[in-house]
């Protein structure tokens, strides 16, 4: 039986949106609610404790709101609260973590060379130390965290190509890029710079992110379980935040609309 009730998605703030649009172009009829943590942004450099403290109180907000599922679309609140979340409450819980093995698959058994671009704490979680131990005997894999990069989001700074490109040379010029294959967009906030990293890195390495697995995954859960909802239905997105300034308000629509 399909289900008409909305698809609860959230972040520790805008990046997530890069996911919920998504969500709009692959799964058209779904009613879909984001919520950006942007009150408590950034997530990246707070303990797990506090990421999954905050976690919780959004998804005890989902249900209440009565949410079919979960879509936690920020690598770093998965890494803190994924395993614990889906202990506690009986819809299904879809996480994300850094794309890493999609960027190993590109090499098609060839050894990769991938820079892991996520947050400190994303980066310093066991969950990411399992999924190194599991690619890096047969590749070279760097972990790189740029804070910067969810600040930027964050402040509106988006299009400011000089600061945005300053920060992207701060943390990826020590690379020898030229031999990197893939560098992984392993924060939700990050797919939002897309185009700076193509400018940054040569035409031969991959951009890989995890977005349009996360859906896939989700549609499949949902699928199986007969809740998908059904052709008939008018789709949506409705984006919160826990702060109400106006500027968030004007910057999450924006990005919601944003093409690249
Ligand atoms: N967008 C988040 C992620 O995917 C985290 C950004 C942050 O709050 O530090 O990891």
């Amino acid at each position: 039986m399909a289900s008409s009730a909305p698809i609860g998605v959230f972040d520790s703030g805008l990046g997530g949106i890069s996911v919920a649009r998504q969500m709009r172009v692959d799964l058209p009829y779904e009613r879909i609610i984001y919520f950006g943590d942007s009150a408590n942004a950034p997530y990246g450099i707070k303990t797990p404790d506090e990421v999954k403290k905050l976690s919780f109180s959004i998804v005890d907000n989902f249900v209440k709101l009565g949410v079919k599922a979960v879509v936690i679309a920020c690598n770093t609140a998965t890494s803190a609260a994924v395993n614990d979340l889906r202990a506690h409450y009986d819809i299904p819980i879809i996480g994300m973590e850094p794309a890493l093995k999609l960027a190993c698959d590109l090499g098609k058994g060839e050894p990769q060379h991938v820079i892991v671009a996520a947050t400190e704490l994303t980066l310093r979680e066991r969950k990411f130390a399992d999924l190194l131990q599991r690619f890096s005997q047969n590749n070279t894999i760097f972990s790189q965290p740029c804070p910067d990069l969810v600040r930027i989001v964050e402040q509106g700074e988006l299009n400011n190509s000089e600061k945005v490109m300053d920060t992207l040379h701060k943390y990826f010029d020590a690379y020898d890029l030229d031999n990197i294959d893939s560098v992984v967009l392993g924060c939700t906030h990050f797919v939002f710079y897309r185009d700076y990293f193509r400018k940054l890195l040569p035409e031969r390495t991959n951009i890989v992110d995890g977005n349009e697995g996360t859906i896939h995954h989700l549609r499949e859960v949902l699928a199986e379980r007969g809740e998908l909802a059904d052709a008939f239905s008018e789709g949506s997105i409705t984006l919160t935040n826990s702060d109400k300034s106006e500027r968030i308000y004007q910057l999450a629509q924006s990005l919601c609309t944003k093409t690249d």
